[in-house]
């Protein structure tokens, strides 16, 4: 129940009521702030956060604009997710954010919330949380970070460090350089300067609807994004006296929206897992069917990396998230609704026109003919696999290689570099146990190439696995695998030296082993242990796979 309907009904007299605004007071505020509508500012700042580093001012400046619009700004603390220090992985407490997201914003009395996030994990928990809630909300992004330079070439966290950490694994610069390398590659606040998942999450929020036209890309040092935060706050405020729900923004067509943005843009490989949880929440389910259609029908239109050259900087300057939206006009639903009250036909039509074809391709002229990501079935993931062709080398689309198998994220740490690891170039490296029950789901799913193959050369090879990988990655590598090991799934079974069978043309993943040898040594399979208590034996029981967005099973729906 919204606050303004919970006073009128409660009455001025009530002892809750008086209880209640005599307590509020202590903040010092007048009665006439106190009769005004409540707009929450649901922020996530953190020292083990530093993409959220600018928090305290985007806070500020959303409170301008509920202000000047004649509401009360109310800001409080979610949890907040830092993608790089957290262990075994920031995935692991994506739903507990999105719990405390959707549980604060229900307990609490407000009328409208403004959800301020960033790092990779921290949007999807809020449009999670916001979307169960259904409470007016507008999400607000804190904004990618600026590029850094070493010897005259831009850098710009992660891409950049991948390949750095490549060529000195391969020996081709020094332990020095790498240092110098690493103090530049993350220079100011804000998010991963490329295409990568918190990225791609920023833009899927814009072109869902929710988060304000334009805003996805403002770099976060940019004095534009804090005019973003102020205009957040006041369509915050007009939305908590004329509601518009998260359930009328995100929809199955605006949901279907955000896919082809995703393509276009060459987008993470984790925005799948997160824009299927996020539908999720509102019983729209996301068939890798549907996908791979969306897929062969929509071509890359942005050239940033990991996919091409650019950084979010450069979308920012070329037109931004609307440019690339122009683009694909044809195939959109252009009739959703977005928080302003605007369909996103309307908004297309009023943004800039001037675009940088440098950095966003006509529609017939595209980086790429089709869609960066498509999913994969066949015996080695029944239920389905992601693999980002738009990141992969061409040559191995087709590919049929010997298993080299890891057993778990132990035994690749253990194993892959040593000299003696039998592993030659056209191998598949199978990575098994790194899926969401059996710890999480890291980003473990880009392995390492063995060092002495590296030393010879060796730039991609087919990798496999049940974990995720970093939208800011590169590589021959499929993702996702489910059911993921731990779960009894076929990859469990995969032995070394057994034969797996890439297709992207006909989207398959295979293990060419007998069936009836599979359910063999699918038999003798132990279940993984499930810790006694606490969120650990929550999340273990009941996260879902990949597929069905790795939510709780038990948070889906309405
Ligand atoms: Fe936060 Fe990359 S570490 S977005």
């Amino acid at each position: 129940m919204q606050w303004q309907t919970l006073r009128a009904e409660t009455g001025s007299r009530s002892i809750w009521s008086a209880l209640s605004k005599g307590l509020l007071k202590v903040g010092a505020l007048s009665d006439a702030l106190l009769d005004a509508p409540i707009v929450g500012i649901a922020a996530a700042p953190s020292g083990f956060n530093n993409c959220h580093r600018n928090i305290s001012e985007l806070v500020e400046a959303v409170s301008r604009g509920v202000l000047a619009e004649g509401g009360l700004p109310r800001v409080f603390p979610t949890i907040s997710l830092g993608e790089v220090f957290l262990n075994p992985t920031s995935m692991k407490f994506r739903n507990l954010m999105a719990m405390d997201t959707e549980e604060m914003i229900r307990a609490q009395p407000m009328d409208a919330v403004v959800l301020i996030g960033g790092c990779d994990k921290t949007v999807p928990a809020q449009l999670m949380g916001a979307l169960s809630a259904d409470l007016p909300a507008v999400q607000l992004v804190t904004g990618p970070m600026s590029t850094g330079r070493h010897k005259g070439e831009r850098l710009g966290a992660c891409t950049d460090c991948r390949r750095f950490w490549g060529r000195f694994r391969g020996g081709e610069i020094d332990s020095d350089e790498i240092e110098i390398v690493e103090g530049r590659l993350a220079q100011t606040t804000g998010t991963c300067a490329v295409m990568g998942t918190a990225s791609s999450m920023a833009c899927i929020a814009e072109t869902l609807g929710i988060a304000l036209p334009g805003s996805a890309a403002i770099p976060a040092v940019n004095s534009a994004r804090l005019v973003a935060a102020e205009e957040s706050g006041r369509v915050a405020m007009r939305l908590a006296k004329n509601p518009i729900r998260p359930s009328q923004v995100i929809t199955a067509k605006s949901v279907e929206n955000a896919l082809r943005l995703l393509m276009a843009v060459g987008g993470s490989t984790n925005a799948i897992i997160h824009l299927t949880a996020i539908a999720g929440r509102a019983g729209i389910a996301i068939s890798y069917d549907r996908l791979n259609e969306i897929s062969d029908e929509t071509p890359v239109l942005v050239d940033l990396k990991p996919v091409g050259e650019g950084y979010m900087e450069d979308l920012f300057t070329a037109g931004g998230v609307a440019a690339v939206l122009r683009e694909l006009k044809p195939l959109l639903h252009l009739d959703t609704m977005t928080v302003e009250g605007r369909t996103l036909g309307q908004v297309l039509e009023s943004a800039p026109r001037w675009v940088d074809r440098k950095v966003v391709r006509e529609f017939d002229k595209p980086v790429s003919p089709l869609g960066g990501l498509i999913a994969l079935k066949g015996s080695l993931a029944p239920d389905g696999a992601i693999f980002k062709r738009a990141a992969a080398t061409e040559s191995l689309f087709e590919h049929e290689g010997r298993a080299v198998v890891f057993e778990g994220l132990e035994d690749l740490a253990a194993r892959i570099d040593d000299p003696g690891l039998d592993v030659k170039a056209d191998d598949v490296l199978v990575l098994k146990n790194a899926g969401p029950k059996a710890c999480g789901m890291p980003e473990a799913g880009y392995l390492p190439i063995p060092r002495k193959l590296a030393q010879q050369g060796v730039k991609d090879m087919l990798r496999i696995s049940d974990a995720r990988m970093s939208g800011t990655a590169f590589g021959t590598v499929v993702l996702h695998v489910a059911p993921e090991a731990a779960q009894g799934g076929p990859l469990a079974a995969v032995r070394n030296g057994d034969r797996i069978r890439l297709s992207v043309t006909n989207k398959r993943i295979d293990l060419l082993v007998d069936k009836d040898e599979i359910a063999k040594r699918l038999s003798t399979h132990t279940p993984v242990e499930v810790p006694r208590r606490g969120y650990a034996a929550l999340y273990q029981n009941t996260v879902t796979q990949a597929p069905l967005g790795c939510d709780f099973d038990f948070l889906a729906g309405r």
